[in-house]
């Protein structure tokens, strides 16, 4: 009996040596050492010794079966450890290959451009109103003494919904709608970003595109604030050497109105392309608040003044970047947009 379980080991060991994969360790430990295994049969015959010899074939069996599990655990390793050399061998890793680009998301040029002039206008003490694109014509029209056919509605041309609502011009009817709210009191100090619309579309107008109008009404405020705020504005967002200069205008809810004009930042007023030779780049329209609009709004002209001015985002954005179609700002094409 000693004899057949010392064989059972060497078959073991041997039968250990060739296998290759865990179900192969598997079948071995189920074949010699399961419940219905060599070993296991072997020692059902003890029963069959006699009484003295029991505790050493005991023992060989206890031998045995350690040999074969000492065995079995260190192929076990063995099998392990080949199957993972194979497992890295085939995953080899091209640390010398491209990696992948990771691209971050920025801020639309317009975004930024907006954000750039509201903070300029923030940090000057105006605060942000915003209104309605949906508007009443009393408001776009009628309250910025614009009564209904007045020539003067031609300079902007509107998408109206109905005889009375439309899609608001420009955003100076939420300076109005600020008036009424904060009459009596003063000062009004805004500025009303926002998108308007307008019956046109070319290489330099779109039906929609983005405003900032800005407005302040208190006591004794002269055209000499219009001028010193504007100015800080200009040398701001163009660069500390920026001039500015204002040239009479006409607008039916400021007078005197002006344009602002900025010296060209391409060739300091010398003559280029960008500013087509004059030297002078025209950003924005502005003016004293006329008394009528002062008036409808509540506010009495003796007592408080005014000055108004509104400029386009997209103008602005094409004059600092250097933009020559306008319709590129809207186009969302990555290849644009990601240069900013
Ligand atoms: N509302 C004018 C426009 O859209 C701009 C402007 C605002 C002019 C305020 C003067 C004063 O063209």
């Amino acid at each position: 009996m000693e004899q057949r379980l010392r064989e059972l080991a060497q078959e073991a060991l041997r039968a250990l040596e060739g296998a290759n994969t865990p179900e192969e360790l598997n079948h071995i430990r189920v074949h010699y050492l399961g419940k219905k295994g060599e070993v296991t049969q072997v020692l059902r015959g003890m029963g069959a010794l006699p009484a003295e010899e029991r505790p050493r074939i005991g023992q060989v069996a206890n031998e045995v079966r350690e040999q074969i599990e000492t065995a079995l655990a260190a192929r076990n390793q063995h099998v392990k450890e080949a199957q993972r050399s194979l497992r890295l061998a085939a995953e080899t890793l091209d640390v010398s290959l491209p990696g992948v680009r990771f691209d971050l998301g920025k801020l639309h040029p317009l975004t930024q451009v907006l954000r750039e002039i509201e903070t300029i206008f923030l940090g000057l003490g105006f605060q942000i109103a915003e209104g309605p694109e949906i508007e009443l014509d009393y408001y776009n029209f009628e309250a910025l003494n614009l009564p209904k056919d007045h020539p003067a509605r031609d300079m902007q041309d509107t998408f109206f919904i109905n005889p009375e609502v439309l899609l608001r011009t420009h955003t100076s009817p939420v300076q109005v709608r600020t008036m009424e709210k904060t009459v009596p009191h003063v000062p009004v100090k805004v500025i009303c970003p926002g998108r308007v619309y307008r019956r046109d579309d070319d290489a330099t107008h779109s039906p929609m595109f983005h405003q900032v109008e800005g407005l302040v009404v208190d006591k004794q405020i002269t055209f000499a604030d219009l001028k010193g705020v504007l100015a800080t504005f200009a040398r701001q967002m163009f660069g500390p050497a920026t001039r500015t200069r204002l040239r009479p205008s006409y607008f039916p809810f400021t007078e005197p109105s002006a344009e602002v004009d900025i010296s060209c930042f391409n060739c300091q007023g010398s003559g280029c392309r960008v500013c087509k030779g004059s030297g002078w780049l025209e950003i924005l329209g502005s003016g004293m608040v006329h008394p009528r609009v002062l008036e409808m709004s509540g506010y009495n002209p003796e007592e408080v003044t005014g000055f108004a001015f509104g400029m386009g985002v997209e103008r602005i954005a094409m004059l600092k970047y250097g933009i020559d179609d306008l319709r590129l700002l809207f186009d969302n094409d990555i290849r644009f947009l990601e240069q900013f």
